[in-house]
């Protein structure tokens, strides 16, 4: 399901990650753990688009997805938290779960004020 090759990624002079590889199989429950400054942050980041690898590859099924823009990642499956959550505190429970919905395909500014009715079906 998730396919990591080779990927290296470097700040400066600090090499964050080196040569990484390892895949997640379908339906398991996948760890990454490692002490501090491991670079288990950097990986996470560069799966969910935040940062790109210097090198290596990407897979999520068949697809590449180094170099793709974070915001179409979630359409794909991957989706990720933060240790610090940020939530909205003027909005409600229901409007914070809401606002981390998965986009379908491109996500569209118009089709969300539109409120056509793909769009309140999801979100019902
Ligand atoms: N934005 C950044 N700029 C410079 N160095 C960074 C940055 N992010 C992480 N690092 C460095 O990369 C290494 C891995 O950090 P990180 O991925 O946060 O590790 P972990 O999440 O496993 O604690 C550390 O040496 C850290 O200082
Ligand atoms: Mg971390």
């Amino acid at each position: 399901m998730l396919r990591i090759e080779g990927v290296s990624k470097r700040f400066g002079g600090v090499p964050a990650l080196s040569d990484v590889s390892f895949s997640c199989r379908e339906g398991m429950t996948t760890a990454l753990i490692g002490p501090n400054g491991a670079g288990k942050s950097t990986l996470i980041n560069c799966i969910a688009g935040a940062l790109t690898p210097d090198a290596g590859t990407i897979h999520c099924g068949e697809r590449r997805i180094d170099g793709l823009p974070p915001h179409l990642r979630p359409s794909l499956g991957i989706s990720r938290t933060f240790q610090n959550l940020a939530l909205f505190p003027r909005l409600t429970v229901l409007e914070n779960v809401l606002a981390g919905l998965t986009p379908e395909g491109e996500p569209s500014l118009v089709k969300s004020l539109l409120r056509l009715p793909a769009t309140r079906h999801r979100e019902r």
